[in-house]
């Protein structure tokens, strides 16, 4: 049986929104585990958009399943990480502009520093997936740098539309069956939803989906209808 690691990101950017205290990404971590949550992601921006340093620190201590910490392969977010010790670390590309995480690590391009920081999180006892496309000589590049896992890209795939879905699909199969050659497990996400994971599903081999825009988008939906029932209770009645 596959895994569910649910984002909780974006309960921190409505936070943001307003820079107060709610809702709190911790919270949301905790019902999201009492649902069924399989492990908990957040990402730590070098630019603190969403995700704060203090969520992480609490999460880390209330999180009853896992936590993947997603960060830039940077020197300051590796000291961040060896200080807090997630369960495991999701190493992304990152650029200030993006509005998400655009396009795979750029392994075979960065081999040195990162077996260096992969070497220090795991002397740290953390274990380390690397958010790759899927591509062959990505993949061998993270089998070369002993990465744990690589995170499968799956941003190609979900936004092709009608004919170009079943190519992209088909990358996303060949990367899992070339990734268990070379010893590394799968982990997948970006961009799933409700309809697109079902034939990513049917192809097995997947550990762990990292979701969080399309659950945290059904939330707000599902949740609104009791939110303004309690409101309006509480103003009529007055
Ligand atoms: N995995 C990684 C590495 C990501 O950067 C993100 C987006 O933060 C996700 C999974 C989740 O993507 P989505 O919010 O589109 O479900």
């Amino acid at each position: 049986m596959a895994k569910l690691g649910v984002n909780v990101d974006h309960i921190a950017t409505i936070r943001q929104a307003r820079g107060g205290t709610e809702p709190d990404p911790v919270s949301a971590a905790a019902i999201a585990e009492l649902a069924g949550a399989d492990g908990i992601t957040v990402h730590l921006r070098e630019d603190r958009r969403h995700i704060q340093d203090r969520d992480v620190m609490i999460l880390k201590r209330t999180v009853q399943t896992h936590l993947n910490l997603e960060m830039a392969a940077t020197d300051e977010m590796v000291a961040i990480a060896m200080k807090i010790v997630p369960d495991y670390v999701t190493l992304v590309p990152e650029k200030r502009q993006e509005l998400t995480t655009e396009g795979g690590l750029d392994v075979a391009g960065y081999i040195q520093p990162l077996t260096k920081q992969i070497e220090l999180l795991h002397q740290a006892g953390i274990t380390v997936s690397l958010f790759v496309d899927p591509d062959l000589e990505q993949l061998k590049a993270s089998a070369r740098v002993k990465a744990d896992f690589i995170e499968i890209h799956t941003g190609s795939y979900c936004g092709a539309k009608g004919h170009e879905k079943a190519p992209e699909l088909a990358k996303i199969e060949e990367t899992i069956k070339a990734s268990r050659k070379l010893g590394l497990r799968v982990n997948a996400g970006h961009g799933l939803n409700y309809r697109n994971i079902r034939p990513v599903l049917a192809l097995g081999g997947v550990e762990e989906y990292n979701i969080g825009h399309s659950i945290i988008s059904r939330a707000v939906l599902v949740g609104l209808d009791r939110a303004v029932r309690e409101m309006a209770e509480l103003v009529h009645r007055s």
